[in-house]
This record gives C-alpha cells, sequence and structure tokens, in this order.
C-alpha cells in the first residue's frame, strides 16, 4: 500500500509515520476491527453512507463501540485534502479502544492492465460462514487468511482465488464477489452462504437491469462457474474485473463486464455532478 494520508479522531492529519493505536488496542492483539475500503473518485468517496452502514454493523457484530459516523466522515474529507488526489483508496478503522482512522492511499497501477488481460482464478476451499460466531458478512481486520489465499492464488501462477465451500459451493473472492453470466442471466453467491455484501455487489445489481440483464442470486456449484458464458468479479477498488481463466480452464470474454464497468464509472461520474 503506498500510503498518502492518515487522519485520527481526536488528532486529525497526522504524519503516515506516526504511531495510531495503544499497543492494548484488540485491533493489534486479536484482529478485532472493523474496517471498509473505499474507492475515491474525483476527490469523493463512493457509495459511503452504504460503507459507513456496513462498517457500523460490522462494529456491532464484533462487539464494538457504536461507530462514530460523523468523526469518520470528517477524517475521511481531512485524508482526502491532505493526500490531494482524485483518485484513490480510502480506508477507513474503527478499533474497540476506540480509535477512528482514515488512511488514503495511491491506486495500484495495474488493474486496469489486469482489466484488458483479464484475470487468472483458482478455486481454493474456504469457510462458509453460516454460524453467526463464523462473523458472516462482517467486514473485521482479521483479513490473514484472505491474504494467504491471495498469496497461494499468486504461488499457483494465478491472480485471484474464489473461495468454494466443502461441497465446491462458490463463495466469493478474498476480497471480491463473484459474477457469471449465462445467455442474458448474471448469476452471484447469495448472501445467506455468508458472503460479504460488497457495496459494488449492490451497485453491479441495480445497474445490471438496465444493462439488459436478469440476475439470479442463489447456491450454485463450481460447475456452473466453470461453464459460464463469461464471468467477473466485483470489489470497490478493483470494480468490474473479467476473469479468463479459472482452474487452468479458459473463461471466455464477453460483454457484460465491460458493460457492468462502464456503467459503474458512470454511476460515479454521476455523483460527482449531483
Ligand atoms: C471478502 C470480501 N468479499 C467481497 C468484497 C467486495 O466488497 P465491496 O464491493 O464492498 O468492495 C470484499 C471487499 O473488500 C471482501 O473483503
Amino acid at each position: 500500500m503506498s500510503l498518502l494520508a492518515v487522519a485520527v479522531g481526536g488528532r486529525g492529519v497526522v504524519s503516515p509515520a506516526e504511531p495510531v493505536l495503544r499497543a492494548d488496542d484488540e485491533a493489534l492483539l486479536r484482529g478485532r476491527a472493523a474496517f471498509e475500503t473505499i474507492r475515491v473518485y474525483g476527490g469523493r468517496p463512493f457509495k459511503l453512507a452504504e460503507h459507513l452502514d456496513r462498517l457500523a454493523g460490522s462494529a456491532e457484530r464484533i462487539g464494538l463501540p457504536a461507530v462514530n459516523r460523523l468523526e469518520l466522515e470528517q477524517l475521511a474529507q481531512e485524508a482526502l485534502g491532505a493526500a490531494e488526489v482524485p483518485d484513490a483508496v480510502l480506508r477507513l478503522y474503527w478499533t474497540p479502544t476506540p480509535v477512528s482512522i482514515a488512511l488514503v492511499s495511491a491506486l495500484a497501477d495495474h488493474y486496469d492492465e489486469l482489466r484488458t488481460r483479464g484475470q487468472k482464478l483458482i478455486s481454493l476451499r474456504g469457510v462458509r460462514a453460516d454460524e453467526p460466531w463464523l462473523l458472516p458478512g462482517v467486514k473485521s481486520t482479521s483479513y490473514a487468511v484472505n491474504m494467504a489465499a491471495e498469496a497461494e492464488a499468486r504461488r499457483q501462477g494465478a491472480d485471484d482465488a474464489v473461495f468454494v465451500d466443502a461441497d465446491a459451493t462458490v463463495l466469493e473472492g478474498p476480497t471480491t464477489n463473484v459474477w457469471w453470466r449465462r445467455d442474458r442471466t448474471l448469476f452471484t453467491p447469495s448472501l445467506d452462504l455468508g458472503i460479504l455484501a460488497g457495496v459494488t455487489r449492490a451497485t453491479v445489481l441495480e445497474l445490471a437491469g438496465d444493462c439488459g440483464y436478469a440476475v439470479e442470486e442463489g447456491h450454485f456449484g463450481l460447475t456452473e462457474l466453470l461453464a459460464a458464458d463469461e464471468a467477473f468479479t466485483s470489489s470497490s477498488v478493483r470494480e468490474v474485473m473479467p476473469v479468463t481463466e479459472l482452474d487452468g480452464a479458459p473463461v471466455a470474454r464477453g460483454p457484460a463486464a465491460d458493460e457492468l464497468q462502464a456503467a459503474l464509472r458512470r454511476a460515479a461520474e454521476a455523483t460527482l455532478r449531483a
């Protein structure tokens, strides 16, 4: 992560080299903090309210104090002002102490190239979070497993992973939601599988109809993804990213990923004009 600016509750903008947590904050000791990663277009965080809603839900479910939305919004503005870049990644953290932190980092420069080339995915066994203590839909800083899955994908020569459960039901990627298309219907795993309710997933659900696609959410096996006419992932930072290979088998390119990516960018531009 190329860190451009940091703002901390009660302190405002601090140097990225400054310590921001106490040593006994369980964010550090146990990975027990809530966070959000948000794409900034033209200086403005896209879908900030939706991300703050999810942050508040995550914080509640891991037993943190109620999120101070106003403070986080203020810190986001201050950090973005200090970073002085129109297109960036904003991360918001809420820890048990509580400490609120806004980080602004540069966008990785390989995403557009990856969108042109298309990504290679491998399937990895993940955990279906279908019990409350597995924290379904919670975005916490306990992401070591997700990062290990990304590293395993790279070790196998792929770009990213897609988690499947013990029955090979498709879940999600380590930091993405997964989609595929057959004819004019898009398919994506349903939220009752314990996957994260992606903000981009919700945006794609809205945009799909305008692009002329029906959507089916449900429990689908990996074989259905392998037999798709096209596939893609969605996330705030990587946006809509086409898949060209899954477990070594080619996946066809198709129009939906490009159409939805263009629609997503139009939606982001429209919020700048509003
Ligand atoms: C596990 C997981 N699934 C899906 C997503 C995509 O969510 P969003 O579209 O809100 O970025 C993320 C984002 O980081 C994630 O961590």
